[in-house]
């Protein structure tokens, strides 16, 4: 009787010990799926779509991730960037944005111009951050710089088009007529090669306009100008960017000097430039769909960031070339570089 007694208290304890430790184990398991749950609600998406790939649109990507990742959103943790490269492709830039935008992006980041066009074109509610669009307003995507009105605000990296002009004119003084080279369908070129002229105009120089509608015209057309001009300036135009190394060719065949609007083009072969830092640009974008994706900001009322500073950005090798010597009162902030290796060859 005492024995059956011992065994039930025994077989009683077993039933509640195995009870506890099965609602433990429920329990927990619980607690660990609302945990993930909780870790998913905090994984935003970023949808990227890049115009084309060249080295100033690649180091605006690169700047966009570390602005992001400043402001406390980091890949793998708690964020998430669908990136996309339209490849310079009309169609393929107008699926990618649907793509992204029917993917549920919490905020759209457009490099360059066509890019932002495009996902301007696929969502109105949507927030869109400009990365480096020259000319917004003229784009149609705000409706003014310093109140944009709807979802779209960013960074515009309006170069100092007139300082550049007159960099040339400084260092080529006997120079009588510039070529203007661009792309015919870049909205943001239009803006600057009209900058470009007003300025060459107060200087008392010519201008012989060469527009092309792909890279595949990009030869010819500096052959053409070759003719005729003293120096070539090229605002910052992606389809010209893109093939800043058939550029460079073609110029140092001629011996014509090349003015682009960036350090990335002085650095695959152009003479000079004043420039804004293309992962600077690429920065602030992320930054401020840092801000978005926190609540912090809203586009509307967000006024579009435009750089001021540029660096006067030199290319040693052809200064070299055309035996030009460094202006004295450039000799302490001109940066000097040399063209990168394998670029040009
Ligand atoms: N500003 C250009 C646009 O609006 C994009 C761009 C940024 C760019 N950096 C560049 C183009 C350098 C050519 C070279 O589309």
């Amino acid at each position: 009787m005492k024995n059956k007694g011992l065994m039930y208290t025994v077989i009683a304890l077993g039933i509640i010990l195995v009870g506890f430790l099965g609602f433990q184990l429920l329990h927990n398991s619980k607690d660990n799926k609302e945990q993930t749950v909780n870790d998913k609600e905090k994984v935003l998406t970023v949808g990227v779509l890049q115009f084309v790939s060249h080295p100033a649109l690649d180091q605006i990507y690169e700047g966009v991730k570390e602005g992001l990742k400043e402001a406390g959103y980091e890949e793998g943790k708690n964020l998430k960037i669908n990136f996309q490269n339209g490849q310079a492709d009309q169609s393929k830039l107008d699926t990618m944005s649907k793509q992204l935008v029917s993917d549920q992006a919490d905020v759209l980041i457009g490099i360059a111009t066509p890019a932002a066009q495009a996902l301007a074109n696929a969502t109105t509610t949507i927030p869109i951050v400009l990365g480096a669009v020259t000319d917004p307003k003229g784009a149609g995507l705000v409706e003014s710089n310093e109140k944009p009105g709807g979802n779209i605000t960013g960074v515009s990296d309006q170069p100092p088009v007139a300082s550049i002009i007159e960099l040339a004119h400084k260092l080529l003084p006997a120079g009588k007529k510039v070529g203007l080279l661009y792309s015919s369908s870049e909205m943001n070129s239009k803006f600057q090669t009209g900058q470009a002229e007003t300025a060459a105009k107060k200087l008392g120089l010519t201008v012989e306009r060469k527009a092309v509608t792909s890279t595949n015209e990009v030869a010819q057309a500096v052959q053409v100008l070759s003719q005729s001009v003293d120096f070539i300036f090229i605002p910052n135009d992606n389809t010209v960017a893109n093939a800043m190394e058939t550029v460079t060719q073609e110029a140092d065949k001629n011996n014509i000097p090349v003015f682009p609007s960036v350090d990335t083009m002085v650095e695959q072969g152009g003479l000079a430039t004043i420039g804004i830092n293309q992962k600077e640009l690429g920065v602030k974008t992320g930054e401020m769909a840092a801000a978005i994706l926190a609540g912090k900001s809203k586009p509307q009322d967000t006024a579009v960031y435009t750089f001021t500073k540029g660096d006067t950005i030199i290319n040693e090798e052809q200064l070299a070339k055309f035996n030009l010597t460094l202006p004295a009162d450039l000799k302490d902030t001109a940066k000097l570089v040399q063209t990168a290796k394998g670029d040009n060859e």
